[in-house]
């Protein structure tokens, strides 16, 4: 068997998505615990020479064509700037992104982006530095906002950001996160929060859904559309004028897992830090490679393995039920690992 990454629905996944750390340096309610983590131990972790192998059989043998780097905090490793070069000497093309809340970014962007990272999207959920630390944890607002500064000052722009909105915590704040966004030129993304927090604190009921996240919108912008298909992108993008001052405009999306999933245009495969293939953000099944590669596999044994892995990827949201049941449903249980740990 040879060929690309294809599922038994038919979908073709051509975007990487490889964590490098299951460790943080915050503890966003929504995504980790309080404490008590189990981190990987570090000889589990693949290193920046497994990952350019990986990345290299991903892209050359099976048709990946995007490169994103997540964690945990892909700015934890303190090897990432050998990550992207490895990477970017092996695929002069490749688009390397990287998805970070930001924090110790403004001393390492200008050499992320010599090692040939090409753009950066980074989490910010509230400019309060109260609602900051509540949700997560840390008193890090001003680290953050630094490394937004500093990776719009690199050029690795379109700078997107990134925000989850809660109700009662940082939910009244949308239009001014916007407007702040907006008037900086970063695409701001708001994403509807997924069940996948350590607590298991997600409610259907109190999470805060598109239409409401467009109804805030609404109140200060003037919201249409893009026409261009969107084409597996997981964010449903407008271009926003706000209704004060029209000399504020710019493109605004908006990111709706749960209450309008895209899961049957997903063009997504994972590597977990522990070089494990997730098929899903929310399967319940992993397959391991990174003990076949260590064990000495060539090329295409590690091939063929990712294939295999992904052939049984689920419908959608980690079950074989289509639509929003798999989110909404009684029966919709949690992975494993928090969204920190995938
Ligand atoms: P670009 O638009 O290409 O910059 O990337 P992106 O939006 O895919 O990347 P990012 O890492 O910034 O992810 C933004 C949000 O998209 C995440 O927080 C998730 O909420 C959501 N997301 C990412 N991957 C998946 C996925 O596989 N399934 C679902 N349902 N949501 C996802
Ligand atoms: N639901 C939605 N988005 C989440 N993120 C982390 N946990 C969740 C969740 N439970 C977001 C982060 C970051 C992106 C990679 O994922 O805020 O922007
Ligand atoms: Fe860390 Fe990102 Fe999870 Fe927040 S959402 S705790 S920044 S991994």
């Amino acid at each position: 068997e040879r060929g690309g990454l294809t599922d038994r629905y038919g979908r073709v996944a051509t975007d990487l998505r490889l964590s490098l750390t299951d460790k943080c340096n915050l503890r966003c309610t929504y995504c980790m615990p309080a404490d008590g983590m189990d981190w990987l131990p570090r000889a589990q972790l693949l290193t920046a020479g497994e990952i350019t192998r990986l990345v290299g059989i991903a892209v050359d043998t099976l048709g990946v064509v995007e490169l994103r780097l997540t964690g945990g905090e892909p700015l934890i490793r303190p090897d990432l700037e050998d990550v992207v070069a490895g990477v970017r000497g092996r695929h002069p093309d490749l688009p390397i992104s990287l998805t970070t809340n930001g924090v110790g970014l403004d001393r390492r962007a200008a050499s992320l982006r010599d090692a040939g990272l090409s753009r950066i999207n980074i989490s910010l959920d509230t400019l309060c530095p109260e609602t900051f630390a509540a949700l997560s944890r840390r008193n890090l607002l001003e680290r953050t906002l630094a490394g937004i500064a500093a990776a719009d000052a690199a050029g690795l722009s379109p700078v997107k950001i990134n925000a989850v909105l809660m109700r009662g915590v940082n939910e009244d704040e949308a239009g001014e996160l916007a407007a702040w966004c907006l008037a900086r030129g970063y695409e701001l993304r708001f994403i509807e929060q997924m069940p996948l927090d350590a607590d298991h604190g997600w409610r259907r009921d109190t999470m805060v859904t598109a239409a409401q996240i467009r109804a805030h919108l609404e109140r200060d912008f003037a919201l249409t559309p893009h026409p261009a298909k969107r084409d597996g992108a997981p964010a449903e993008r407008y271009t926003a004028v706000a209704r004060r001052d029209p000399a504020v405009h710019g493109t605004l999306g908006i990111i709706a897992s749960v209450t309008e999933p895209f899961c049957a245009d997903c063009k997504r495969t994972r590597l977990t830090a522990d070089g494990k293939v997730r098929s899903c953000l929310f399967s319940h099944e992993e397959v391991d490679l990174l003990h076949l590669l260590r064990g000495g596999a060539d090329d295409e044994q590690l091939a063929q393995r990712w294939r295999q892995a992904m052939w049984v990827k689920p419908l959608a949201h980690g079950t074989e039920s289509p639509g929003t049941e798999g989110l909404d449903a009684s029966g919709y249980v949690q992975p494993d690992r928090s969204m920190s740990a995938i």
